[in-house]
């Protein structure tokens, strides 16, 4: 009798621990999808799906799959200069960590960032990789990657807040495999917008990484 207490008391305190991680995980989410709301749906629009040209979607699988929690809240924390992707620092870190929360309640595959991040930097060449973002990237992302601000449907791949805060994995990975019902498709493979190989890749990241002008990063 006294064992079957015992278990039942750590049983039951086991529960209660679960319980309450669970808990506290639901509160994030319902407090992140209000500040979401409040802050963040007249340009990313309900469920985040976006809109093209306008603001991007935040709950796409690939970039749920490829972006970390640090990227997500770094970008959010301090928007993306001159673009239309404003700063929220105000929110604080807890608000902020909220909205990440509610944003990974769409992810419905497995977070890769870890690896993808640690994956090796470009050794490309930005003189051949110019050549190729010209010929195919600045029809949707704008002349120097300057985005929206061009009336293209791409966002600012150019901008020094998104090159200082992505790794070359991560810029790499979306080349090849694109965002799905976005106009990204990948660049690899019978479905992809042009066969690039992976050296042509190498070099446009390459040159990417020139745009990020004053900065000492990825050169
Ligand atoms: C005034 C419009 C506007 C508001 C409000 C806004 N965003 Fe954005 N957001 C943008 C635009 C535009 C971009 C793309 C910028 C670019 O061209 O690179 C963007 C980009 C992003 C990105 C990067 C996505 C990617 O594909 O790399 C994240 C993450 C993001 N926003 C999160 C948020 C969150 C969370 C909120 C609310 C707290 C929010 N945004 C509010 C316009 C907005
Ligand atoms: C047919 C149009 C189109 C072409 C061509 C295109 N892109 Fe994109 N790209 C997009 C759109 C649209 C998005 C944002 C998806 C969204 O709105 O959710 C995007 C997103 C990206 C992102 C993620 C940016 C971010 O803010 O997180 C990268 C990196 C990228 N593209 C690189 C490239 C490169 C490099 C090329 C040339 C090899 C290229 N793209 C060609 C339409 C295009």
């Amino acid at each position: 009798m006294k064992r079957q207490c015992l278990i039942n008391g750590v049983l039951g305190l086991a529960l209660f621990a679960l319980g309450s991680t669970a808990f506290a995980a639901t509160k994030n989410v319902t407090d992140g999808k209000q500040i979401y709301e409040q802050n963040c749906i007249y340009c990313h629009q309900a469920d985040a799906i976006g809109k093209a040209g306008f603001a991007p979607s935040l709950t796409n699988k690939e970039l749920l799959s490829v972006a970390s929690d640090k990227f997500f809240m770094s970008t959010i924390r301090d928007g993306r200069t001159g673009t239309g992707m404003p700063p929220f620092a105000h929110l604080g870190k807890k608000g902020i960590k909220d909205v990440v929360a509610y944003l990974r309640t769409f992810e419905k595959v497995p977070n890769r960032s870890r690896s993808i991040d640690a994956q090796p930097a470009s050794y490309g060449d930005a003189r051949q990789g110019k050549f190729w973002f010209n010929q195919i990237c600045v029809t949707c992302h704008g002349v120097e990657g300057k985005g929206y601000a061009n009336g293209v449907v791409g966002t600012a791949i150019g901008n020094k807040d998104f090159l200082r805060k992505v790794s070359d994995g991560f810029i790499r990975e979306t080349v090849k495999h694109g965002r799905s019902n976005t106009r990204m498709l990948g660049f690899t493979g019978p479905e992809g917008l042009a066969n690039l190989t992976p050296a042509e890749i190498e070099d446009i990241i390459a040159y990417m990484r020139t745009l990020d002008k004053g900065s000492d990063r990825g050169r």
